[in-house]
């Protein structure tokens, strides 16, 4: 063995847990592969005398992160505390400005401060990993920098996020509402008590933001991204959804254009023949297309302690082999400049509106449609019930976005409507 890479673990939580963990298995396996001796030396939480179900009696502690990652024994900061900003975010710099090698698995402190940090990288020549950050243990980041590096990438789009398609899968299965469902999550443990960053798509655009980046060779765009969760979803939509032939999942997406890149975090109806429909429960899936390799799919484990802890493991490996590559994959001089286009999609939709049931409606509706050119491929309605309110399921033709938004503000003013309208994109993936 050459020489040992003394590493220090600021979050003790799920994946810094599960990183202490997978050491204490598989540290003599990993030192035979990396031909260095990978030492876990200092740790960081932040209660000390909190109960943990891992033996942390031999490392060095730190009750400040920052003065870990300023400590000169240390070569690498393993950051795994979370959040954007703060505590977190300074501690990864004074690591990267004091030379040395950080790994995280925050994807919210990349997708919005990704740039700089990786400024600081350059300029000390540090490593900035962060493979755990986007779909567990799903390599994406790695293939991304170096398995299909020789390829120009036009499209990726994926399940980010396990929670939802948790939820949208059970919801799916059981016919039960978004609520019982959420629940059950959290007593599972794959929904936080505070679940809004998972169900309102921030969780899934954070990651989309990283993955575009190394698509495109830019910095992370994550406030440009348009982001719609699935709180709106109902128990109707999904059985409606899966009478006219479709799944409904939330995907990130991001399009490389001729002008430019398109990024959205939507949920989607998607046809139940295709290979994204069958991704179930906590699992994540990212589909890419580069212009050699074709279509390509990946998918796994997106969260939880082992797969996560094992994405953190595997960049502590390369930068004990001397893997240098740059945190997005190109130095910052080769850095692109593409413009993030507002190309309004144009694609189909489908539309659930509780209305009253009374002649004339279905007219109206209709007319506002025709007025913006969007044309209605099918109508449902379910049921007769003069004067209640009723469900009635419309999906259209390709149509462009601001028509269609133009159609709907007018719709959502119809005296008959009970209750917002919900609308869901119809995509062919
Ligand atoms: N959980 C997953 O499956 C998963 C998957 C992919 C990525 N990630 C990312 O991994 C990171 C960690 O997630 P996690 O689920 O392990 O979080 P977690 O279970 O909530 O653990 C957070 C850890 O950070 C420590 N901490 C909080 N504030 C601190 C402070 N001011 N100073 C020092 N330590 C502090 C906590 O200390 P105490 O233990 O003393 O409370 C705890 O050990 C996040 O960026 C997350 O987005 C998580």
């Amino acid at each position: 063995m050459s020489s040992s890479l003394n590493i220090g673990i600021a979050g003790l939580g799920t994946v810094g847990s599960g990183v202490i963990e997978l050491f204490a298995n598989n540290l003599e396996h990993i030192n035979k592969r990396t031909g260095k001796f990978l030492k876990l030396t200092s740790v960081s939480a932040k209660d000390k005398s909190k109960k943990r179900n891992i033996n942390i009696n031999d490392f060095v502690w730190y009750d400040d992160p920052c003065d870990m990652a300023a400590s000169e024994d240390i070569d690498v900061f393993v950051e795994l505390i979370g959040g954007s900003d703060g505590i977190p975010k300074k501690s990864v710099e004074i690591a990267l400005s004091s030379g040395k090698h950080v790994v995280t698995a925050n994807k919210a402190l990349i997708a919005t401060h990704g740039f700089e940090l990786s400024k600081i990288a350059e300029l000390n020549s540090s490593l900035l990993n962060f493979e755990a950050s986007v779909a567990g243990g799903i390599p994406i980041i790695k293939s991304l920098k170096e398995s299909l590096a020789g390829n120009k990438l036009n499209k990726i789009y994926g399940i980010l996020n396990g929670t939802c398609n948790f939820i949208l899968t059970q919801m799916e299965k059981t016919g039960k509402p978004f609520a019982e469902v959420l629940r059950e999550a959290q007593k599972l443990g794959y929904a936080e008590s505070d679940p809004s960053f998972d169900i309102n798509g921030t969780d899934t655009a954070h990651k989309l933001a990283v993955l575009s980046a190394l698509m495109m060779g830019i910095p992370p765009n994550f406030s440009s991204i348009r982001i719609e969760g699935i709180e709106s979803i109902r128990s109707e939509d999904i059985a409606y959804s899966k009478k006219l032939g479709f799944c409904i999942k939330l995907l990130g997406i991001v399009l490389k254009k001729d002008r430019g890149y398109i990024q959205r975090v939507h949920p989607c109806m998607i046809p139940v023949t295709s290979s994204i429909s069958r991704i179930d429960d906590v699992k994540n899936a990212i589909f890419v297309e580069g212009n050699f390799i074709g279509p390509l799919v990946l998918e796994g484990l997106g969260a939880g302690s082992g797969p996560t802890a094992s994405a953190v493991v595997s960049d502590l490996i390369d930068i004990s082999k001397g893997n240098f590559i740059p945190p997005f994959g190109c130095s910052l001089e080769n850095k692109n400049n593409i413009e993030k286009i507002d190309t309004e999609r144009f694609g189909p939709w489908y539309i659930r509106l509780e209305v009253i049931d009374k002649p004339g409606v279905l007219a109206e509706i209709a007319a506002e449609l025709k007025n913006q050119s969007v044309s209605i491929e099918s109508v449902l309605q379910r049921g007769r019930a003069p004067g209640e309110c009723v469900s009635l399921i419309i999906t259209t033709h390709e149509t462009n976005e601001k028509n269609f938004k133009n159609a709907m503000e007018k719709i959502k003013k119809l005296n008959a409507l009970t209750e917002p309208p919900c609308m869901i994109r119809i995509e062919n993936f």
